[in-house]
């Protein structure tokens, strides 16, 4: 039984096979059977960050269900502007609503909330750490194009070391077998070692970005995260290591696919949008169905009426 939604690793494949299984089975329910699964049920919404996708989809999947979104967009309009900690407020939100989504700047704040908290605590990111319900729409996006995960190559670009959105990745690909993994970056932006070493896939590190693209089947950009370094200068010496344009992509194999969790500023150039490629957005259409199964396997884990 799932409880709460913290850490990637908390799943396994069986349990993440179940989700994409529930997600896939939620595109073909019609509207009408989709709002009784949580319906009249009030779910946080608790933003303590920026976000579009991973509130929308969140926001979009609570109401495609039936249930009612509480909570807020911006942490300045409740009570932390009073000076609240984040414990008293999910006490509260635990207290009004049946489930918690919450995004917060700081690593292990959505860890911190579950052990307060009644009800289940989905992690929508919490710093430079995880972004598990990220990864599981990154899991179904691949799923449904190759049908299978295992055995693909799968190059990750950009800033891996702030990247939560390649942590979480990175980390659930270790139960999926045969995977090639290709991690692009500025000498300065790499993988923490950590995970390069839990990984149980070949890794090849490099910095050039052309070299992998006729080789893989999967390249997943991310944008360099201004607002995750601690010095600006440093930000300036790296911001446009990499920009992919649709005129790099003549040797790319003809089913490979590029993604990126988005948002994205200049690493994908729009030409590459309308590339037989791209699956960006298809990807963060993806997050609405993994976002309804979520909710359905963790709130009727915990079905009180
Ligand atoms: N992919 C993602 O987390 O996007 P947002 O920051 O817009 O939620």
């Amino acid at each position: 039984l799932i409880k709460h939604t913290i850490s990637i690793s908390d799943f396994s494949r069986e349990d993440l096979e179940y989700i994409l299984f529930e997600a896939n089975k939620m595109e073909s329910l019609t509207r009408r059977e989709k709002q009784e699964i949580l319906y009249g049920r009030p779910i946080a919404s608790l933003f303590f960050e920026p976000s579009t996708r991973t509130r929308l989809s969140f926001e979009t999947a609570i109401s495609n269900l039936g249930g009612r979104v509480v909570g807020f967009a911006d942490a300045n309009t409740s009570s932390q502007k009073k000076g609240e900690t984040l414990s008293d407020t999910i006490r509260m939100a635990a207290g009004y609503c049946d489930a918690i989504v919450m995004r917060h700047p700081l690593e292990g704040a959505a860890r911190r909330a579950s052990e307060i908290s009644s009800v289940p605590v989905i992690n929508g990111g919490d710093g430079t750490n995880q972004h598990p319900t990220q990864t599981m729409l990154d899991l179904y996006t691949i799923k449904k194009e190759f049908g299978k995960i295992d055995n693909l190559k799968i190059a990750m670009v950009g800033d891996l070391k702030y990247g939560r959105t390649v942590h979480s990745l990175a980390t659930a690909l270790n139960q999926f077998n045969g995977i090639e993994l290709y991690f692009v970056s500025p000498p300065e932006l790499k993988m923490p070692s950590q995970i390069v070493k839990d990984s149980k896939h070949t890794i090849k590190e490099l910095e050039n970005l052309e070299e992998i693209i006729p080789i893989v089947d999967v390249i997943y950009m991310t944008r360099i995260q201004k607002e995750r370094f601690p010095d600006p200068l440093e930000y300036g010496k790296v911001k446009d290591s990499f920009e992919l344009k649709a005129k790099m992509l003549e040797n790319a194999k003809n089913e490979m696919i590029i993604m990126h969790p988005l948002p994205r500023v200049s690493e994908i150039n729009v030409d590459v949008d309308e590339t037989k490629h791209a699956r960006y957005f298809e990807q963060a259409a993806n997050g609405v169905p993994i976002r309804e199964a979520l909710l359905k396997i963790l709130v009727e884990g915990n079905n009180g009426e």
